[in-house]
């Protein structure tokens, strides 16, 4: 099942589950949009044609939702009822910080055995240095950012580019450090407006001709900044803002490969388990299980090393 926001690689991820269960033996069962199309029984048996040619695809074929319903506790019997009459003894869940809540929740009220994937672009769960989808969504604004680079030199202009990341700055962080960006703004640290206005100032007098700035999302601050670089740089702004096109696309090599490591490890663990709440984690090159409990009890926090690395921020 896929749940919350679509990654790039989650088709990968449901082709090796389909697959890699019968090789076992076993019977896959796919659920489709969702924790809503688990309350409302929309759970099918896979065959191999309902997952053939979608290895290299983005979004997700089974699709997914964000389900208000599922916090009322009588959809979530209604869920449970529904895994329970296609004899369901195994759930493999795609997903983030939101659908893991979801499940945390539901693994406390009923003997459920599952097991969670990591699926977001935002890579921003507790526990997992990398989720699902970052790989290509890093890939994609590399290159809006080489574009708008191109175009920003030519004119000697200041572009604001916006990324995506809801509450967190992983995206712009690496962006900014990938694209030697000359501003970046993130929720987890205050922007040091006075201080970046002098450096930049004194690269203007030694012939800095344009600046890049990458804002997360996730700060609210996309306009302000234009406004403030129009303002005070005396340089014509632009504003672009990456949106959703940071979510599609065919996944990246290392997404597709991801997508195997992380389903067969999560197949592997339902198959010998009887109530797992556990989810796929990987740190420093190898994967681990992790509790539910301790992902969505303690707080993501934006690797140092890469903010030491990134010399802008202050
Ligand atoms: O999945 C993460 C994310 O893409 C965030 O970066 C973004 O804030 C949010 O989802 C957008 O959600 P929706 O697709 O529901 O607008």
């Amino acid at each position: 099942m896929g749940s919350g926001g679509d990654a790039p690689g989650m088709n990968a991820a449901v082709k090796k589950f389909v697959d890699y269960l019968y090789k076992k033996g076993e019977t896959p069962y796919l659920i489709y949009d969702g924790l809503e199309g688990l309350i409302d029984g929309r759970i099918k048996k896979a065959e191999h044609r309902d997952v053939a040619g979608i290895l290299h695809r983005g979004g997700c074929v089974i699709r997914s939702s964000r389900s208000k319903r599922f916090y009322d506790a009588a959809y979530r019997r209604q869920a449970y009822e529904n895994l329970q009459k296609h004899e369901i003894d195994g759930l493999v869940v795609l997903g983030g910080d939101g659908s893991f809540r979801a499940m945390d929740i539901f693994s406390k009220e009923f003997p459920l055995n599952f097991v969670g994937i990591p699926t977001t672009i935002d890579n921003d769960i507790y526990g997992t240095e990398y989720c699902l989808g970052v790989d290509t969504a890093l890939n994609t604004i590399r290159d809006a950012l080489d574009r708008i680079y191109d175009t920003a030199s030519t004119f000697n202009r200041a572009f604001v580019v916006e990324v995506m990341g809801r509450e967190c700055g992983y995206l712009a962080v690496i962006s900014a450090l990938g694209s030697g960006a000359e501003i970046c703004v993130i929720p987890e640290v205050d922007f040091n407006r006075p201080v970046t206005e002098a450096r930049l100032k004194d690269e203007i007098a030694h012939g800095r001709g344009y600046i890049l700035a990458i804002v997360a999302e996730g700060t609210h601050k996309t306009q302000e900044i234009a406004a403030w670089l129009e303002e005070s740089m005396g340089m014509e702004t632009r504003i672009t803002v990456l949106g959703h096109i940071q979510r599609g696309g065919a996944p990246s090599s290392y997404d597709r490969l991801m997508a195997f490591e992380f389903t067969v490890r999560a197949v592997d663990h339902l198959l010998k388990s009887e109530h797992s709440n556990k989810v796929v984690v990987y740190n420093e090159g190898g994967f681990g299980m992790m509790g539910i409990d301790d992902i969505v009890n303690n707080k993501y926090r934006i690797n140092p090393r890469h903010l030491a690395m990134l010399n802008i921020l202050d």
